[in-house]
C-alpha cells in the first residue's frame, strides 16, 4: 500500500544545542554540564556534554548530511547559557551569535528548514543557583529576555519558533523524581515550577507577536504527549489514567492552546495543599497568548493502573503518582533496549485528540525514534548500520499518523529524533536514535539504513508499507 503525504510536508529531524554542539563558550555552564563536573558517575561510561556530536565545529558537513539524506526541516535549540553573556541584561556573545547565524544560513542554503527551540532542559546553572531557577519569576522574566533577543537576531529568518522542548520533563526530573539536576523530590516546587514554565511560554509568545516582523513567523511549544490508557474498565483505573492525562498532557496543552489549565487538576492542587502561586494578571497573560502550532514528541504510550497507596508511597512528599501507578500490560511489544512499549496507534489518538478537543491546531510530530544500545552489532561489511528495526518503527508511526491525517488532523510533519546520534543527558551515548551514526571517539559519520530508506520516503512523499 502506498501513502501519500501532504505537499509542503515537513520531513525532517530534531537535535538540541546542548545534545549536540558541544560546550563551545565556557563562560557559563547549565545544569547539565554543572552536573557533570559534579558527578561524573551519574553518566553513562563516564561521557559528558563537552564535545557531544561537535556540531559547533561539524556544522556545514552535518547539514550536508541532512541533506544527502533528503531532510527539509530541522530543528535544533538556541542555548541560553552560550548566546548571553549577561542573563540580567540579556548581552550577547558575539562568537555565538555568529554560529548561530552561520546554522541558520547554512540550512537555508541546503534548502533545509531551520526550526528553533529556545529551551532544551539547559538551565544557566548560575541562574538556578541564585534563584532556583524556574522556581523564580524573575527567571521567567530573564528567559522572555533571552528569547527576545533570539526574535531580534534571528527571527528575519527563522519562521517556526518553539518556546519550551517538553517542560514536563524538567518538572519530573527536576522536581520529583531526580532524573535531571537539582534531583530534588519536591510537589510543591514540582507544581509551581510547572507553572513558571507555562507562564514563561505564554510570555515568549507575546514577546515574540511584539517583536516578529516575518510575516509567516509563527511560535508554538513542543510537548512530549503520552496518551494514558487504563489498565481495565474499574474506575480506580479510570480514574488514575484521568488524573495520568491531567498530569502529564492537560496541563501543559491546555495552557498553551486553550489558555487555561484544566480545572479539575487545580482542583486536586488545592485539595491536596499544593497549588501554585498565580496571580490574575499572569493567567490573564496565560489566557491572551496561546500557540500558533504544536510540537508533539512521542515514543511511547503510556498504560495506567489505579495508585499503590502504601503508606511507603505518601510519606515522601506531594507526588502526582499519589494518582496513579505504570502497568506493564501483558503481550506489549517492547523496545527492550530502551525499556519502552511500541504502541503506533497512539499516534493516531493524538491526532484526533487534538483534532476533537484541541481546534485542529496545526502540529506537527517533533520527536519520534526508535533508541538502540550498542548498534554496532548491527554494522555491515560495507561499515554501514542495517537498521531496519528503525525503518520499521517509522513506518508503523508514520501509518498512524496518516490515519489520523486522512480522518482530518492538522497535522503538516514528522521529525525523527534525531538527525545525527547525539549526547543524552544521563544517558550521554547510550542509546543510538540517528539516521546517522556518530563514531564518538573519532567523530565520523556515517548513514544508516534507515537515512538512505528515509530519503526516498521524501523524494516520493509517499509512504510505502
Ligand atoms: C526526548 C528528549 O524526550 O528524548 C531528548 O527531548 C532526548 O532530549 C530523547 O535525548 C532521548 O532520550 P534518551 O534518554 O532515550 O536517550
Amino acid at each position: 500500500m502506498k501513502i501519500d503525504f501532504p505537499e509542503q510536508f515537513w520531513w525532517g529531524a530534531a537535535t538540541s544545542g546542548p545534545q549536540s554542539e558541544g560546550r563551545f563558550n565556557k563562560k557559563h555552564a547549565n545544569v547539565f554540564d554543572h552536573w557533570f563536573e559534579i558527578e561524573p558517575d551519574a553518566f553513562y561510561d563516564q561521557v559528558g556534554p563537552d564535545v557531544a556530536s561537535n556540531f559547533y565545529n561539524s556544522y556545514k558537513e552535518d547539514i550536508a548530511l541532512m541533506k544527502e539524506i533528503g531532510l527539509n526541516s530541522f530543528r535544533t535549540s538556541i542555548q541560553w547559557t552560550r548566546l548571553i553573556d549577561d542573563f540580567e541584561e540579556a548581552t550577547v556573545n558575539e562568537d555565538a551569535v555568529r554560529f548561530y547565524n552561520a546554522v541558520i544560513d547554512e540550512c537555508l542554503l541546503q534548502g533545509i528548514r531551520p526550526v528553533i527551540n529556545l529551551f532544551h532542559f539547559d538551565m544557566p546553572i548560575a541562574l538556578q543557583k541564585k534563584y532556583g531557577g524556574w522556581e523564580s519569576k524573575h527567571v521567567v522574566e530573564l528567559y522572555v529576555k533571552f528569547a527576545s533577543k533570539c526574535f531580534q537576531l534571528f527571527g528575519d529568518r527563522v519562521t517556526e519558533w518553539f518556546t519550551f522542548n517538553e517542560p514536563l520533563v524538567i518538572v519530573d526530573g527536576a522536581y520529583l523524581y531526580q532524573f535531571h539536576y537539582p534531583k530534588l523530590v519536591d510537589g510543591r516546587k514540582a507544581v509551581q515550577v510547572a507553572y513558571n514554565i507555562a507562564l514563561a511560554s505564554a510570555k515568549a509568545v507575546k514577546a515574540y507577536r511584539k517583536i516578529n516582523t516575518h510575516v509567516d513567523g509563527k511560535i508554538g511549544i513542543i510537548l512530549n504527549l503520552t496518551p494514558s490508557y487504563p489498565a481495565s474498565d474499574d474506575p480506580a483505573d479510570l480514574s488514575a489514567a484521568r488524573f495520568a492525562d491531567l498530569w502529564m498532557n492537560e496541563m501543559f496543552l491546555d495552557a498553551a492552546v486553550k489558555g487555561q489549565f484544566p480545572k479539575e487538576l487545580t482542583d486536586t492542587f488545592q485539595k491536596d495543599g499544593v497549588l501554585w502561586d498565580a496571580s490574575e494578571a499572569e493567567l490573564y497573560q496565560i489566557a491572551e497568548n496561546t500557540i500558533d502550532l504544536l510540537g508533539v514528541n512521542f515514543y511511547h504510550p503510556n498504560r495506567v493502573q489505579r495508585p499503590d497507596v502504601s503508606a511507603d508511597s505518601l510519606a515522601v512528599d506531594w507526588l502526582p503518582t499519589k494518582y496513579f501507578d505504570g502497568f506493564a500490560m501483558p503481550g506489549r511489544r517492547m523496545n527492550v533496549d530502551k525499556g519502552w512499549e511500541i504502541y503506533p496507534q497512539a499516534l493516531y489518538d493524538i491526532a484526533l485528540n487534538i483534532r476533537d478537543n484541541y481546534g485542529n491546531i496545526p502540529w506537527f510530530v517533533s520527536e519520534n525514534g526508535m533508541g538502540v544500545s550498542k548498534e554496532e552489532r548491527y554494522l555491515n561489511e560495507d561499515g554501514i548500520i542495517e537498521d531496519d528495526y528503525r525503518i520499521q518503527f517509522i513506518q508503523e508511526h508514520l501509518y498512524w499518523l496518516a490515519k489520523g491525517m486522512a480522518e482530518g488532523s492538522n497535522c503538516f510533519g514528522f521529525h525523527l529524533w534525531t538527525p545525527i546520534d547525539c549526547w543524552s543527558w544521563m544517558n550521554a551515548y547510550r542509546n543510538r536514535y540517528g539516521f546517522i551514526s556518530t563514531n564518538i571517539h573519532t567523530q565520523v559519520k556515517t548513514i544508516k539504513k534507515s537515512g538512505r530508506w528515509f530519503r526516498k520516503v521524501v523524494e516520493e512523499n509517499q509512504l510505502e508499507v
